[in-house]
């Protein structure tokens, strides 16, 4: 992380290593805070109005108002973003519940949100090396039951990453009540028998942008596509299984608990959807946004 970049901090651009919030700031103390990760490709933000609207989503369940109009979100993006020109970015956001001289997990009245933001720039796509894929293992889903909300309270997250990191695997796919719900920080899709599959909505995984950007270039595309629960024994024999994010992109799940999915490389439907979302990208870079406003 470059402390030369400005990060944004209570309506100031501050030099990251001086934007600093109180010890005292809830978002610290209970993680009583959510957050956005929005891509920027070639310094352009990607897909923000979906995003901002899962940020009003995340305030309105944990009872708080976003503090900035769209449209301020929309301008501290493009500043934060100019900084890396043309290069290809993740801006973090996180909007906390504030700090308050007294710790106590009642909600204060009023509430004076600490808003921050901030941008990292990204290593250009390599597809050379999204066609080696990922290797997952499955681990069982400890989170909460909101799992809908993009809070920052992401411990068990966190130790789960750690553990497939410490098995050799590059993510961890949650498995609660016998069913995959999504990664760690990415959602799940699978193909069974041609059809392409992800868990549904609920409260128990995030609506992840990627993932519905996937399921509209399916629909676009003639790809069949379904939502629903994918069993854990479904996950083990699909042809393919893919994991997205905003940082992931589309990964192509080639080994899953020390065995190979499919022919232990991306199937042929991950090359079609890549070649979908890069269209997306490429739209963006030549100032038409891909199904967005
Ligand atoms: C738990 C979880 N699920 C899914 C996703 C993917 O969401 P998106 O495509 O909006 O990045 C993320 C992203 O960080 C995540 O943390």
């Amino acid at each position: 992380m470059s402390d030369e970049l400005l990060a944004y901090l209570n309506g100031e651009y501050l030099p990251r290593d001086q934007a600093c919030v109180p010890i005292t700031d809830r978002g610290l103390l209970f993680g009583d805070s959510v957050y956005e990760v929005i891509p920027a490709y070639g310094g352009l933000p990607f897909r923000v109005r979906h995003h901002l609207n899962r940020l009003d989503r995340s305030l309105a369940a944990i009872r708080m108002h976003n503090p900035l109009a769209h449209r301020q979100w929309q301008a501290i993006f493009e500043r934060l973003a100019q900084q890396l020109p043309g290069q290809d970015q993740s801006i973090y956001l996180q909007v906390t519940r504030g700090a308050y001289p007294v710790r106590n997990h009642v909600i204060p009245d009023p509430v004076v949100p600490n808003v921050l933001a901030f941008t990292s720039a990204n290593p250009p796509r390599d597809f050379a090396k999204a066609q080696r894929g990922i290797k997952v293992i499955t681990l069982e889903d400890i989170r909460w039951h909101r799992c809908d909300i993009k809070a920052t309270t992401l411990l068990a997250n966190v130790l789960a990453r750690a553990q497939a990191s410490e098995e050799g695997a590059d993510e961890a796919i949650l498995i609660r009540d016998g069913a995959a719900m999504e990664g760690t920080a990415s959602n799940l899709f699978i193909v069974s028998n041609g059809l392409l599959i992800t868990p549904p909505d609920s409260a128990e995984l995030l609506p992840g942008i990627t993932r519905d950007l996937v399921l509209e270039l399916a629909g676009e595309s003639g790809v069949p596509f379904a939502q629903a629960a994918i069993g854990a024994a479904e996950l083990e024999t699909a042809d393919e299984v893919w994991l997205t994010s905003s940082t992931r992109e589309i990964a192509a799940v080639v080994e899953l608990n020390g065995r190979p999915v499919g022919s232990g490389a991306p199937g042929e439907l991950w090359y079609r959807m890549d070649a979908l979302f890069q269209a997306c990208k490429e739209r963006l870079r030549s100032g038409a946004e891909c199904h967005d406003d």
